[in-house]
């Protein structure tokens, strides 16, 4: 039977949908299928390049010729050199499984990066035209005062000029050591927030590209520009440094504008000629929050006809050596908007703004006052028992914004701060607050829902839910580990543990590919990898768990997105790290240079794991994964070396921690967790030492005891074992320590400890009491990859074979959800029902997969109303013990049998199940 046609869609490069600035190595494409019918492949692939789309006709700079095999991501640009800041088109087209070619997709648009050597020849920093005058860090642990935030007013730039003839095209290219906003005859250039993100600014500036050309007025016109401290120059981190401290005292924009003319191209660049002044932003901070003087402002100093003579020349600063580079990352956007759910009076009359869900932003606020009031709004997670804000777990972190009003009805809105909050506490009004009048703006990092869940219980629906609003908070510009308290810091461990489960949730490859550049540029001589990204003034390094997301998570993102790019970019850094470890180690286990060696971080009843059993554990974990890595980009004989190495360590651990019968040295659940997982329980033991983890959760009367650490992998490694009914014990716990124990206490995100607050203490010590700290969340993965059964096949990447293999179980009657991965959208669904077990899946082209159907009676497992015949069954074939397996390639397939009681208990063969 003929059918129809694969077409490539979808198409990205850089893992973008039409970049406007590619840096030249990063030039990769993918894309992924549409047609109908099932079993549909790709067999070969062609890939044609050009400077237009006539070009792609012919003349083009590259075309791939029929390349064999079914690559869809990550396929290297190999044609004639890229011009830098130049346009290309590209489309593709595919032969599929029975060698029908189809037709080209659309084309897609990609932009060079400017050029590294003189793309920004003539530009220099500008900054306020005054000696800059750093605020000092306040002594002690006392509250900031605020006072000394609003004596730092934020730059305003400007720099008008006429257009010399019509405009083609106009790109202003922009970025800032601080935060800037950038607009064009009083028009804001692009939608992102807080650019340009944060880098180690002594090292690399990403800058951002927007298309300006509708901008553009005959004549006159005006570029404006207001700086702020950000990153660079104001509060950041847990150590109080201000101004100067971490990076540079000032802030200050380096940008141009290029603009293509019909006769001559014109060029403004940050030079002397532009001018600077104040307005109405009179101080802004990340951490402390803004403040904003609207009868400070210059009425319509940022358009054309402004009279800006007492505007003085900007202070010029040369441009150093830090890189500048293209932002290979999303960009950071509003990208939700949260109405108020209630208002309330505290005591003291602040009035509290309930919206409900504990996010990263800042409010907008519609007011009708008169002018001159200072109307201020706080920000807090959570509420003490009284009503009012709860701020002491923010540290020195004030997320206060103050403002001014002008007079009539005006929006009050930050800009260039941010905050961890779910309740906002407003001050200042002469009268009532509508909910209505107030909105909470979600910022983060532009990263599409890639992942949805959905089952019949509440409280899963919900834990599902407030995993991804922590990730949402906590990925802006870096992986933070919170947004509220004065850190915010990029920690390694965090990110390690939760990127399998951010990369089902959110199309993350972007902003990885970005944080992954800062990992290398704060990697120390020495090859440690330090705790946090950027790293800041300190040295803190090497710490088990943390450290190994040096290679954890490269890994984890070529296996979520198939592209090789990523670990050919970091190898050099992972083996760097490889190699610090190795000459730090010679008896194979890591006993040496421990860093601050963190344990199983805030472990509930304290850390009980033995810290150098944990960091072999980690040491022969990445030995094993560098093996893969090295393998994977071709370096044989460099993979055979890692090999033999995560033989080694793992003898080593064996030997000084794995007990005769499978016993682990302590008997933790993470130690368990640990060694299952990562392949260090000989054959023989493994099922000995799964039975001793349930015995370990038994003994907690079904509780958790993992800290950041043994978390992620708890579950998982519950279900590989065939203990998902014991997975879902913990799931659906009640009491604490539990996830649904933070639910039942209000949890709107995920909480950095499991005793945030309890009924027994209230809440644990401000010192470190975050509520939105997505670690803890790592269990996110387990939903997809277990509930769902979504999961990669052993050896494969990018989602090309699929194990699907649902595990039903706990009060569940019915999960479905998706992943669009990068070779299309992944679908199941299932249900128990009347003794019965159906499951839906929805396969895209160019995957195939082993379905796995669990059921009492694998034989009489059917497949009914499938997309027929491509289907290629082993079948009615019971393999292991009571699952149906079927080999299939894309389509849509329904499955139903009888159902496979959820006990567990029976194939356990442990005695236990009597417990279970
Ligand atoms: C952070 C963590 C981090 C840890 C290191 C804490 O202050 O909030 O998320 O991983 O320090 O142990």
């Amino acid at each position: 039977m003929s059918v129809g046609a694969l077409v490539p869609t979808g198409l990205r490069c850089a893992h973008k949908e039409a970049p406007l600035s590619v840096e030249v190595d990063r030039v990769r494409f993918s894309w992924h299928l549409v047609g109908g019918g099932a079993g549909r492949r790709q067999i070969a692939y062609q890939v044609r390049v050009a400077r237009d789309e006539a070009g792609l006709e012919s003349g083009w700079a590259w075309d791939s010729g029929r390349s064999e095999g079914d690559s869809s991501t990550g396929i290297d640009y190999a044609g004639m050199p890229l011009q830098p800041a130049h346009c290309y088109f590209w489309k593709a087209r595919v032969w599929d499984e029975a060698e029908q070619l189809g037709p080209w997709s659309s084309s897609a648009e990609f932009t060079m990066a400017l050029s590294p050597r003189s793309g920004w020849d003539g530009c220099s920093w500008i900054g306020l035209g005054r000696d800059p005058a750093p605020v000092e860090a306040p002594a002690g642990d006392g509250p900031i005062d605020p006072v000394a935030l609003a004596m730092r007013p934020a730059p305003y730039l400007r720099r008008t000029f006429t257009l010399i003839s019509p405009v083609v095209s106009a790109r202003l290219y922009v970025t800032a050591l601080g935060l800037y906003r950038v607009s064009v005859n009083g028009v804001p250039a692009g939608d992102n927030v807080l650019a340009p993100g944060w880098t180690d600014y002594s090292k690399r500036f990403l800058y951002q590209t927007c298309d300006v050309t509708d901008l553009l007025v005959d004549g006159e016109n005006t570029i404006g520009a207001i700086v702020t401290d950000g990153w660079a120059c104001g509060f950041f981190g847990f150590d109080r440094k201000h101004a100067g401290a971490h990076y540079a005292p000032d802030p200050q924009l380096l940008a141009q504008l290029v603009v293509r003319c019909t006769n001559e191209d014109q060029r403004i660049a940050t030079d002397g000629s532009w001018v600077s002044s104040t307005g109405r932003i009179v101080y802004s901070d990340l951490l402390m929050g803004e403040g904003s003087e609207p009868a400070r402002e210059h009425e319509g100093w940022d358009r054309p006809g402004f009279d800006a003579t007492a505007w003085r020349p900007v202070a010029c600063r040369e441009r150093g050596t830090a890189k500048l580079v293209a932002d290979p990352g999303p960009p950071i956007v509003v990208a939700e908007e949260v109405s108020a759910k209630s208002v309330k009076a505290a005591p003291d009359g602040e009035l509290i703004v309930d919206f409900g869900q504990n996010i990263a932003g800042w409010c907008r606020l519609r007011v009708d006052e008169p002018a001159g009031r200072l109307v201020t709004i706080r920000h807090g997670e959570v509420l003490g028992p009284d009503g009012s804000l709860y701020l002491d777990n923010l540290r020195t972190a004030r997320q206060s914004d103050t403002f001014a009003t002008s007079g009539g009805k005006e929006s009050l809105e930050p800009r260039f701060t941010l905050h961890g909050f779910r309740y906002a506490g407003i001050t200042g009004l002469s009268g009532r607050l509508d909910p209505d009048d107030v909105t909470a703006c979600v910022v983060h990092s532009d990263t599409p829902r890639t992942g949805t869940f959905e089952c019949s219980s509440p409280d899963v629906n919900k834990l599902f839910a407030n995993i991804d609003w922590g990730q949402r908070a906590n990925f802006i510009s870096v992986p933070t580990d919170c947004p509220q308290r004065d850190e915010r810091l990029g920690w390694l461990g965090d990110a390690q543990v939760f990127v399998r489960t951010a990369a089902y949730n959110r199309d993350v490859a972007s902003f990885f590919a970005k944080w992954l550049d800062d990992v290398s540029d704060a990697q120390l001589a020495t090859g440690a990898f330090t705790d946090f990204v950027p790293r800041l003034n300190h040295d803190y390094s090497a710490s088990p768990a943390w450290g190994d997301a040096g290679v954890i998570v490269p890994w984890t993102i070529y296996k979520m997105y198939g592209d090789k790019g990523v670990l050919e970019r970091n190898f050099a850094a992972m083996a760097a790290w490889m190699d610090f470890l190795d000459k730090a180690n010679p008896d194979r286990l890591w006993t040496n240079q421990l860093g601050a060696n963190y344990g199983d971080w805030l472990a509930p009843k304290g850390d009980l794991t033995p810290r150098e059993l944990l960091a072999t554990a980690y040491w022969a974990y990445d030995a094993t994964l560098m093996a893969e890595v090295a393998a994977a980009i071709g370096r044989q004989q460099e993979a055979e070396e890692y090999k033999e190495l995560a033989g080694e360590v793992t003898e080593a651990f064996r030997k000084s921690y794995v007990g005769a019968n499978g016993q682990v040295e302590s008997g933790t659940q993470t130690a368990y967790v640990l060694a299952l997982q990562m392949g260090l329980m000989p054959e023989d033991l493994r099922a000995n030492a799964a039975e001793y983890l349930v015995e370990a959760i038994a003994s907690e009367d079904w509780h958790l005891s993992t800290g950041f650490v043994g978390v992620g992998y708890l579950l998982p490694v519950l279900s590989s074992n065939g203990y998902s009914e014991v997975a879902y014990k913990l799931l659906e716990q009640r009491s604490f320590p539990s996830w649904r124990y933070t639910i039942d206490h209000g949890a709107t995100t995920i909480w950095e400890r499991w005793d945030g607050y309890t009924e027994e203490h209230g809440f644990q010590s401000p010192r470190m009491n975050s509520f939105n700290h997505y670690s803890l969340g790592s269990v996110g993965e387990w939903f997809y990859r277990f509930v769902l059964g979504i999961e990669l096949a052993p050896g494969a990447s990018g989602f090309d074979r699929l194990v699907m293999r649902p595990h039903p179980g706990g009060s569940l009657s019915h999960a479905r959800g998706s992943f669009c991965s990068v070779r299309g959208e992944i679908s199941s669904a299932w249900e128990r029902k009347g003794g019965r077990f159906t499951l839906d899946i929805q396969v895209p082209p160019n995957v195939r997969a082993s379905v796995r159907v669990p059921s009492a009676a694998p034989a009489d497992v059917v497949e009914a109303g499938g997309s027929g015949p491509a289907r290629v069954a082993e079948y009615p074939g019971a393999v292991g013990q009571h699952e149906a397996v079927f080999e299939v390639g894309s389509g849509r397939y329904s499955f139903s049998g009888p159902e496979l009681a959820p006990t567990g208990g029976e194939s356990l063969g442990t005695g236990l199940s009597s417990r279970a």
